[in-house]
Parts: structure tokens; C-alpha cells; sequence
């Protein structure tokens, strides 16, 4: 058999780069961990110095590829320049997988009173910082590049909310709504799109992982009896559907994947409707 067909090289990302933002909890950890356990040297990027630290630690660990964090507020194109020059300063010349991962999760308001401030937080960091930070991390991306073999890669986590004109029905449980979240979850899906028709001829593959709901917070636990009759395979996601997806979108295996979603969601978006409970709360 051609040995390029074998899973140990179709699928291995040994030995890359990554850059994960918000890769110290949640997603971003399970994607850091499933890099850290293929032999990735991974760089988690966020505020919180203790939770960064710890997750650093604790992959490291785990081994057989290595973490380390970087402080990083990602609001403005500053900071992202700065996260970028930060990388490079602890003496990375090139990059092989960012993924823009860092993202403000469950926070719902009412619909007729909605804090402007979020609107201004969640487009700051989920759509514009995700654009300025790939646009800072571009030299060092198409020098990591082996185009158009194995290009360099950009992961967007974006979401099934990002897809889906509707909003899951717990979130809008008593009269809540995530109005912004959705929305800007839709203005990330086109940003990384339209990324990728600028990135692709120059050996940057752009593409989007959209989750339906991975419960990493306790209000998900919390709720997971709602949650689940959303989801037609009857349960929420976990690490190892992360991991596949992202290793899959880092490696060989998707070289020839540009511009797309890939929707990780248990057939959630198969059954979007209007919740029964906003209905009744009108
Ligand atoms: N969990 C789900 O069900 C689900 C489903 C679909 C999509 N998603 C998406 O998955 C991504 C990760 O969310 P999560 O669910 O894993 O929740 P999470 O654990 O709260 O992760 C969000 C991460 O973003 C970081 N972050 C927040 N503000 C930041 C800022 N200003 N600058 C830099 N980093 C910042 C946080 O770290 P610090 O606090 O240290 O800054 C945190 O690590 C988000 O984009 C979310 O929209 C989640």
C-alpha cells in the first residue's frame, strides 16, 4: 500500500505548531490536549494567567508534544499584533496551525433588554480579533507552509449557531435570547469564508469547526435534560468528537479542504425549531 494512505501519516500533525486561542479551558483545551497527545508543540493564548498556567502544565505533562501559554486579551488589533510578536519572541519563525478558538459562551439577556456592551464584546473578540489575528499570524503561517501538499492552517471555531438561522431552545428559556452570540457566530462563519478565498492560493487552508454543545460549564451540566432533546443522537459532545474533527482539518488528511464547515453536532442542526418555552413566555 502507498505508505501516504496509512492513518499514522494521512492523519499525523507530529511535530507542527499550533496556537490556540482560549486554549486554556473548553474546547480550546480539548483541542490543545488532542494536539499535545499527537506530538504538537502548543501555545494556549488568553487573560486568565492561573487557568493558562495550569493547562500548560497539565498537558505538558501528558506529553508527547509540549504547552506553553502566552497572556493575551484578544479585543484589539494591537493585542493580536502583539500576540503575534509574542509568539515569534519565544523564538518561533513560523506557524502551522492557528486556530481562533476564544469566544464569551452563555451569555443571554432579555430580548428588550440588552446590554450594548455585549454586542461590543462578542463582535471585538468572535469576529474582528479572529480576523486581525490570522492577518498578524500571516508570515510566519506561509512560512510554515508546504503548499499545496500540506498547507499551513487556520481552524475558526465558530458554531452550529453560526449556521442555523435559530437559536437552541434552551438558551431562551425564560424569555432569554443570545442574539448577539448567534449572530456573530454567523459573521465569523463568513469572515473565516472569506479568508479562505484570500489565504487558500497562498497555501493557507481556512476552514471552521461548528460544535453544537459541548457541556464545559456547569450551567450545560446543569441543563443537559433540555439540551438533549435538541440533539437526535441523544447526547452532548465530548473531546474525542473535537479532537477528531480538528486533527482531521490539522493534518494530510484535509490538505485539499478550503473554505468549509465542519459541523460536529450530533444532528443537532437536523432539528432546529422555535422552543415551545419562548412561545409560552411571549
Ligand atoms: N461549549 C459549547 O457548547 C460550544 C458550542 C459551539 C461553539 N463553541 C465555541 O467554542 C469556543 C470556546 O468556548 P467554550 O465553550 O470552550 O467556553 P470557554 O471554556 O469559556 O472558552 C472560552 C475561552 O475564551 C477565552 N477568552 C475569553 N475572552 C477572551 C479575551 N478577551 N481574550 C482572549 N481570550 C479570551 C477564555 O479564556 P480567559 O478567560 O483566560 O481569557 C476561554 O479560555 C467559543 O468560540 C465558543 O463560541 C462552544
Amino acid at each position: 500500500m502507498d505508505d501516504n494512505l496509512l492513518i499514522t501519516n494521512l492523519f499525523s500533525i507530529k511535530g507542527k505548531t499550533a496556537l490556540i486561542t482560549g486554549g486554556a479551558t473548553g474546547i480550546g483545551k480539548m483541542i490543545a490536549k488532542a494536539f499535545v497527545k499527537n506530538g504538537v508543540k502548543v501555545y494556549i493564548a488568553s487573560r486568565n494567567k492561573k487557568n493558562l498556567e495550569e493547562t500548560a502544565e497539565e498537558l505538558t505533562k501528558m506529553g508527547p508534544g509540549v504547552c506553553y501559554s502566552i497572556e493575551a486579551n484578544l479585543t484589539s488589533k494591537e493585542a493580536c499584533e502583539k500576540l503575534a510578536a509574542d509568539f515569534q519572541k519565544l523564538g518561533n519563525e513560523k506557524l502551522d496551525i492557528l486556530v481562533n478558538n476564544a469566544g464569551l459562551v452563555g451569555i443571554n439577556a432579555p430580548l428588550t433588554d440588552f446590554p450594548e456592551q455585549v454586542w461590543d464584546d462578542m463582535y471585538n473578540l468572535q469576529v474582528k480579533s479572529v480576523f486581525y489575528l490570522t492577518i498578524a499570524c500571516l508570515p510566519l503561517l506561509e512560512k510554515a507552509s508546504n503548499k499545496p501538499i500540506d498547507p499551513s492552517r487556520v481552524i475558526i471555531t465558530g458554531s452550529i449557531l453560526g449556521i442555523g438561522d435559530g437559536q437552541l431552545k434552551f438558551s431562551q428559556v425564560r424569555g432569554a435570547c443570545s442574539l448577539p452570540y448567534c449572530s456573530s457566530k454567523h459573521a465569523v462563519h463568513s469572515v473565516a469564508k472569506n479568508l479562505a478565498v484570500h489565504l487558500t492560493p497562498r497555501g493557507i487552508n481556512v476552514n471552521i469547526l461548528a460544535p453544537g454543545v459541548v457541556p464545559v460549564k456547569q450551567y450545560l451540566h446543569d441543563m443537559h435534560d433540555v439540551i438533549i432533546t435538541e440533539i437526535p443522537q441523544g447526547r452532548t459532545g465530548n473531546e474525542t468528537d473535537i479532537a477528531g474533527a480538528v486533527i482531521y482539518l490539522s493534518s494530510r488528511a484535509s490538505s485539499w479542504v478550503a473554505g468549509t464547515e465542519i459541523v460536529v453536532d450530533g444532528g443537532t442542526l437536523l432539528n432546529f425549531k422555535i422552543s415551545d418555552d419562548y412561545i409560552k413566555n411571549l
